[in-house]
């Protein structure tokens, strides 16, 4: 925990964020006065970005895309899940200066399926599509809810059984290629590939989806994402974007950085009306 009162946002771009209304929202509710940032740090200087904002008295931060690995790299010191995921989305800034790396994404989804979306992935068929950083997030917490079969399908089928190799260790992961996925139907389907960023879609059988299946984009965005659309016309019983994930990741690392847990759903509620 810290007394620190400064953090910030690191991405680049980062223009559109929404973790500074989030984290202000969190704060009112507490009665703290913090100061959020957004910051864009230059693709081949987020190293130099980082310590000069520690070294202004920051108390911590969140990265996103593109610097989830990187910032893996520089931290002193990393949670287990975040060491597993090989990706870190928060830094909490130490008083001796080192920096601790945290992976909240994970446990951020979690949160976001099984008490949001009213969904257990205990013993039900999963299937996560894409193997970057930010599938790379949220694979531990899923294996360790047991569902009945995770399959991780890449474009790239070798990223994928890197990956299912890596977290092999915490159970079984099936990893396989896009082309690959003939004939078996999922309960839920993760898009975690980037093909949302430009209104894409991973390349899927039509009928990927079971009875009443939950298609959930790590993405969120003003309207339905590509995915949620797609998906929506294939046959899933229901469609969510990745905003109650976004909300539910910031809550861990405002309690990281705070010592303080704040009630999520009204601040999914104002964003989502907003
Ligand atoms: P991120 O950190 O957002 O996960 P990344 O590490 O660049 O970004 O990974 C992007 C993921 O999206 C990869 O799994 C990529 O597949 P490849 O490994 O085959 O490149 C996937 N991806 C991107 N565009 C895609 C598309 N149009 N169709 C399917 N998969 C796509």
């Amino acid at each position: 925990m810290t007394t620190k009162k400064l953090f910030a946002v690191f991405g680049n771009p980062i223009g559109h964020s929404k973790s500074p209304q989030i984290h202000a929202m969190f704060a009112q509710q507490f009665g703290v006065n913090i100061d959020y940032l957004a910051i864009e740090a230059p693709l081949d200087g987020f190293a130099a970005a980082i310590t000069a904002f520690r070294d202004e008295g920051a108390g911590g931060c969140n990265i996103t895309l593109p610097f989830k690995q990187v910032a893996w790299e520089l931290a002193d010191n990393r949670s287990g899940r975040a060491e597993m995921a090989g990706a870190v989305n928060t830094f909490r800034f130490e008083n001796d200066g080192t920096i601790f790396g945290d992976n909240t994404d994970g446990v951020g989804l979690l949160r976001d399926l099984t008490l949001n979306l009213d969904t257990d992935l205990i013993q039900k068929k999963i299937l996560v599509i894409g193997a970057g950083g930010a599938v790379r997030g949220i694979l531990g917490p899923l294996i360790e809810q047991q569902p009945k079969t995770l399959m991780l399908a890449n474009r790239t089928v070798a990223k994928a059984v890197e990956l299912a190799k890596i977290f092999s260790t915490i159970g079984p992961v099936e990893p396989c290629g896009l082309n690959e996925l003939n004939d078996e139907q999922f309960d839920i389907v993760i898009n975690g590939t980037a093909a949302s960023l430009s209104g894409g879609v991973p390349l899927l059988p039509e009928d990927i989806f079971s009875d009443n299946a939950l298609a959930y984009d790590l993405m969120y965005a003003s309207q339905l994402t590509a995915f949620m659309k797609w998906a929506k016309t294939h046959g899933a019983g229901r469609v969510s974007d990745g905003l109650g994930m976004l909300v539910e990741q910031a809550a861990e690392s405002f309690a990281l950085w705070l010592g303080e847990k704040p009630d999520t759903e009204a601040v999914i509620k104002v964003l989502r009306d907003g």
